[in-house]
């Protein structure tokens, strides 16, 4: 387990970047190596719009959408290579992961109260550290003080293939230039809304996957990580 050597407290590492840049496999792997605990913020969006659907509250319905959220109770377990998801006590993990789900869970996102309501729950998921947490917006917004801010991105193509592959390997029938339409309109759609827009942190550092397999993207974030616990050592070190 990594550790921040000054103060011993456990670390927070913040990932960021579209669909398809492998963040999810990339945050697993990277959690069960150095046994920190996984948190895709991605998933409680796509619970609070698994509400929307079920509920068909418009999204310009303030006092509705308030009503939403005010009966949307969601749980979360956490496990190194897994999280698993509850809404009001039912096991939503893998109906959330619907590609329609996602495209609603980016419309949805651009709701200020709703970011609202979902920031305090991740914050205080995170509040113990020892997390690597995924999303839109980990590094700008949830966690600005993380010690680590990584935005993985790639070429629109080759996020479209990785999609394409993954909705076919879990038996969806899908044809390629949906995934990639839709992957155009959710990019779209999480890049320019007002509310905390998907955009690398100042501080964060870039890595394009396009042409690196996920071994080499996690080696990449072990080596800023072992590069950022020799700095601390070093500071730390008497005069
Ligand atoms: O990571 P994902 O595909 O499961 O996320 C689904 C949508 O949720 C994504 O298109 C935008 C939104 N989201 C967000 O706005 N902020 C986050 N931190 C995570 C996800």
């Amino acid at each position: 387990m990594i550790e921040r050597a000054n103060e011993k407290k456990l670390l927070t590492v913040a990932v960021d970047g579209p669909a398809g840049t492998g963040k999810s496999t990339v945050c697993k792997l990277f959690a069960k190596k150095e046994g920190l605990t996984y948190l895709d913020t991605g998933a409680l969006y796509r619970t609070v719009a698994l509400r929307f659907i079920e509920t068909e509250i418009s999204y310009d319905d303030s006092a509705g959408i308030d009503a939403l959220l005010a009966g949307t109770k969601i749980g979360i377990k956490k496990n190194p290579d897994r999280m698993t998801v509850f809404l009001n006590g039912k096991d939503v993990t893998d109906s959330i992961r619907e590609e329609g789900v996602g495209m609603i869970a980016s419309k949805i996102s651009a709701i200020p109260r709703v970011r609202q309501h979902l920031l305090f729950i991740q914050r205080e998921a995170a509040k113990e550290g020892g997390i690597i947490a995924e999303g839109r917006d980990m590094g700008t917004v949830v966690f600005p003080d993380a010690d680590i801010k990584i935005y993985l991105d790639a070429d629109p193509a080759e996020r479209a293939r990785r999609r394409y592959c993954e909705l076919e390997s879990r038996g969806e029938r899908v044809d390629y230039s949906k995934v990639m339409e839709d992957l155009e309109i959710r990019d779209m759609q999480d890049r320019s809304r007002a509310a905390a827009p998907l955009k690398p942190s100042d501080d964060a550092i870039v890595i394009d996957t396009t042409r690196l397999g996920i071994d080499d993207v996690v080696q990449t974030i072990q080596n800023i990580a072992n590069r950022m616990k020799c700095r601390q050592h070093r500071n730390d070190r008497p005069e």
